[in-house]
């Protein structure tokens, strides 16, 4: 009867695998059919009026996207976009991941180093955006000492790393570093003008000025692999539409007047610098990173512990609205995504108390563990629930035969056995806990991944980065395990007489 059963149980186990397996070479087969002449190139589609989802079609849409396409069709070269994330876009041309990129990217001494650029397509600069009652920052020198948001690895952020004693946060998008400015947590956000306005004018972004339109001149260029095959036909195409009439069109339909005379080479090139790499600064900023990635798991581990063991017991416990409600609360954050819930505490909920009428917001720090601390108190009060209850019931009733009060035993009898068997799976709910820290990079937060990114975005050093970035959370996540190896040999009364 049981051998029948387990094989029936083999049987459907094969089926799905096999299934899974004609799943992925389908779509890894159909992945790799993508036409061999078409140009991947990748754009970072948070950057309005550059590049953009269209709200209706869910297309990607925008100056530099039409004018991408303009240029495909100019220099017969089939155009197929690839959206990454903005400071992953020179690693992604360094690597041939991508043949080019069209992103609203300023053509800078530092990157043509490490990619070519085409010739300059856009003329624009930074512009410096504060709330709408701000009256005391007007220019660059007013922001000394002030706390700005920018988007990683841009020239906002690079202007902004240059201003004294300012505190800079940087976010993944420049919208999301304009949702800081709204909130209140920052002074300014420096960021591509005609983005900042766009926003402003077009989008409806409220709340928000700018001041300090232009203050520097940059031109954007597509960016290119070294010595890419695709640079000359792309300038010659550029070069065309200019002369033709097809760039005029392509700027008119997202910008209002005549476009600007754009010189061949811009001025940025024309003194070149060269970018250093600081092992020794590496390693101090990662080892910054890790403190802090340490100081917030120990946090969120604390208050998660805390948590949990209330809710454990609420999941025990007689009552049943009681028990609802736990279960509810356990459900919902082991059941979605921490990047959300980190999103919805940081970004979301100041927005709500702000339509209720209360003045609120988060201070990244309190935000971020506490988001991480509700997400693990869920995970731990399972595991305590689970260790409370594989103890024998039989103990509870023998307990109270021997008139031990249900709190006596619980601490006394019950949780003391249940802890031993419940360290394994806290330990594995620590080591989780350490690499789920990274997600708070999201909120601008400089843990150990942030300080790695931040590293990688000045310097294109991806690989030597993140490798360095991976050995650090493996040293903390080896030194967890010993110590939680260590508690539980401790824990184990055998053990423990064999030292003595
Ligand atoms: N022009 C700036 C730079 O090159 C910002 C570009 C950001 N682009 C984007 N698609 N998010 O650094």
């Amino acid at each position: 009867m049981e051998t029948k059963l387990l094989k029936r149980n083999i049987q459907v186990f094969l089926a799905i695998a096999s299934c899974l397996l004609v799943i992925l070479f389908t779509s890894v087969s159909t992945m790799g059919q993508d036409s061999p002449s078409s140009l991947k190139v990748a754009t970072e589609p948070t950057f309005p009026p550059f590049e953009m989802q269209d709200q209706g079609t869910g297309e990607l849409t925008g100056f530099d996207i039409q004018l991408m396409k303009a240029i495909g069709e100019a220099a017969e070269l089939n155009i197929e976009f690839i959206t990454l994330p903005f400071d992953g876009i020179i690693p992604a041309l360094q690597s041939n991941t991508v043949d080019a990129a069209i992103s609203g990217m300023t053509i800078t001494a530092e990157r043509a180093q490490t990619v070519s650029f085409s010739r300059p397509y856009f003329k624009a600069g930074l512009a410096i955006a504060v709330q709408d009652n701000n009256t005391n920052i007007q220019s660059f020198a007013d922001l000394e000492g002030k706390r700005i948001a920018v988007q990683i690895g841009t020239t906002g952020a690079q202007e902004a790393s240059t201003i004294e004693g300012a505190t800079v946060s940087s976010f993944d998008s420049a919208s999301l570093a304009l949702q800081e400015l709204i909130n209140g947590k920052v002074d300014a956000v420096v960021n591509d003008g005609p983005v900042t306005l766009y926003a402003i004018k077009e989008a409806g972004l409220q709340g928000v000025k700018v001041v300090g339109e232009l203050v520097t001149e940059e031109y954007y260029g597509i960016a290119l692999p070294k010595d890419s095959p695709y640079l000359d036909d792309i300038n010659n195409a550029l070069g065309l539409l200019i002369q033709n009439g097809g760039y005029r069109e392509v700027y008119q339909t997202w910008f209002a007047g005549e476009p600007p005379e754009l010189p061949l080479v811009p001025p940025s090139l024309e003194t070149a610098q060269v970018i250093s790499f600081d092992w020794g600064k590496l390693f101090a900023n990662l080892l910054q990173g890790s403190t802090i990635t340490l100081l917030l798991t120990a946090l969120a581990f604390t208050f998660g512990l805390i948590g949990g063991t209330a809710v454990a017991i609420a999941l025990i416990s007689p009552y049943k609205p009681l028990r609802l409600i736990c279960r509810i609360y356990v459900d919902f954050f082991r059941g979605t995504p921490m990047l959300v819930q980190l999103f919805m505490i940081y970004f979301g909920l100041p927005g709500l108390f702000r339509e209720l009428g209360l003045d609120f917001s988060f201070d990244r720090f309190p935000a971020a563990v506490l988001a991480l601390s509700l997400n693990s108190a869920a995970y731990l009060a399972e595991i305590m629930r689970g260790g409370i209850e594989s103890i024998d019931k039989g103990q509870w009733e023998a307990s109270q035969s021997l008139g031990m009060s249900p709190l006596q035993t619980m601490q006394d009898v019950i949780f003391p056995q249940a802890l031993r068997r419940m360290l394994p799976p806290l330990g594995n709910e620590f080591i989780t806990l350490v690499k789920d820290t990274s997600l708070v990079a999201v909120i601008g937060f400089e843990e150990l991944f942030r300080q790695g990114q931040l590293m990688v975005a000045t310097t294109y050093r991806s690989f030597e980065i993140y490798l360095a970035v991976a050995l650090m959370y493996l040293v903390l996540t080896t030194l967890s395990s010993f110590g939680f190896k260590w508690l539980e040999a401790r824990m184990n009364p055998l053990q423990r007489r064999k030292a003595a």
